[in-house]
């Protein structure tokens, strides 16, 4: 295979990486992180150098995004998602996770139930809870080789709810959702007139196959009774600039998230965070986005052949969509403890905990797919001696 790009490995000592925060999480100094959600390649150069301009002119004052950044925004969703937005309808926040307190903040009251689908993405529950609203919950399905939805289920949970937050494409379970299914899912929420908070950061990273679908492109009814949550940080490994936009075409749904940001008292957004997004969506990067999607392809090929040699009792199924590999360890047999301890301290690859996700995550480790393939070979080595000498030893015996 030629050496790409996305091959190169980049130290990311002294850049107060999260990813690398392993002290702080009690995990061996020598685990490779494959666990939080950002990739170990370099932004494109369209985005480093627009920084390094703007940072060579030196002066970061107070910042407002400008009529090409919109202009840039509207060029990114129409050309990749043939999806035509309303520039006056964005609004920047300071990431897909603040936009969702947002929201459920500004729409729905204190105590409203908000369904979401587990496993998923931990922070969903956090920002029902922590902002006052109860989680509903709509358990994906685990069906053949993939994940459906419930749908009666769904329109039960929806008749005693305000909101619904999709996770589309989903993470972790990876499914990229059909028309049909999104068509199903907002015909119920339209019904019982819920909130649709769409967020589809994940949207540019989908395989051959399939096709995101923006939830508020299926009819102008679903788009008025949608929240849009998109975001370059993951398309272009800049969550550290924390800067997204959410799309409320809504004018008095916009107008009471605007208010709940200034609550905050926010009023500005951040300087090189702009500058990153114009820049990304801008159409420079368009042929860098196509070349990591075609790497993380290939990626998921490696490790679909690496669990199925390697691997014993561990299954995967391929994502339709998301740089995340959702692995299934449960024919192991391994209380949760004992295989992230597994995991983590014998082999030395540190994954997500599967029960993080909730309800459907025991068994389970989210593998964050997007770093160098010669990283990943060598962390599927450490796994494989790791789960060969667990079997090799007899149980414990309770005593
Ligand atoms: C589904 C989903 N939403 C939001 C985020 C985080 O977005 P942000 O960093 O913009 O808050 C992630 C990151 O992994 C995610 O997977």
């Amino acid at each position: 295979m030629p050496q790409t790009r996305f091959d190169e490995i980049v130290s990311r000592e002294g850049t107060d990486a999260l990813a690398f925060a392993r002290k702080r999480h009690a995990v061996p100094e020598d685990a490779t992180p494959l666990w939080i959600a950002d990739m170990a390649f370099r932004a494109p150069e369209a985005v480093t150098s627009a920084l390094a301009e703007r940072v060579e002119h030196g002066i970061f004052g107070y910042a407002l995004p400008g009529e090409a950044y919109f202009e840039a925004l509207a060029g990114w969703f129409g050309r990749r998602h043939g999806w035509t937005v309303d520039t006056a309808a964005a609004v920047p926040t300071r990431g897909v996770v603040h936009a969702l307190y947002l929201t459920l903040q500004a729409l729905t009251e204190p105590g409203a139930g908000v369904i979401i689908q587990p496993p998923v993405y931990a922070p969903f529950f956090e920002a029902v809870n922590n902002t006052g609203r109860r989680v509903l919950t709509n358990p994906l399905v685990r069906a053949g080789r993939g994940y459906e939805i419930d749908f009666d289920q769904f329109e039960a949970q929806a008749r005693q709810a305000e909101a619904f937050i999709l996770c589309s494409p989903h993470n972790p379970v990876g499914r990229v959702w059909t028309r049909a299914e999104l068509e199903r899912m907002a015909e119920i929420c339209l019904r019982h007139s819920l909130w649709i908070i769409s967020d589809e950061v994940h949207a540019d990273f989908v395989y051959p196959g399939r096709r995101h679908i923006v939830t508020a492109t299926l009819d102008s009814a679903v788009d008025a009774a949608t929240v849009t949550c998109t975001a370059p940080s993951k398309t272009f490994n800049l969550a550290g600039l924390q800067l997204a936009n959410v799309f409320v075409p809504n004018r008095d749904a916009r107008r009471r998230i605007k208010a709940a940001y200034a609550a905050q008292g926010l009023s500005q957004h951040p300087a090189l965070g702009l500058v990153a997004c114009q820049a990304a969506y801008g159409g420079a990067a368009d042929a860098w986005v196509d070349q990591l999607v075609a790497y993380l392809d290939r990626t998921m090929t490696l490790i679909e052949s690496r669990v199925a040699a390697g691997l014993p009792g561990v299954r995967f199924d391929r994502p339709e969509g998301t740089y995340l590999a959702w692995l299934d360890f449960s024919e192991l047999g391994l209380d949760g403890p004992a295989l992230h301890g597994l995991v983590v301290e014998r082999a030395r690859v540190w994954l997500s905990d599967g029960p993080g996700f909730g309800p459907g995550g025991e068994g389970f480790q989210r593998l964050n797919a997007a770093v160098p393939h010669r990283v990943l070979d060598a962390a599927f080595d450490r796994l494989e001696t790791a789960l060969a000498e667990a079997a090799a030893r007899p149980a414990p015996q309770g005593g």
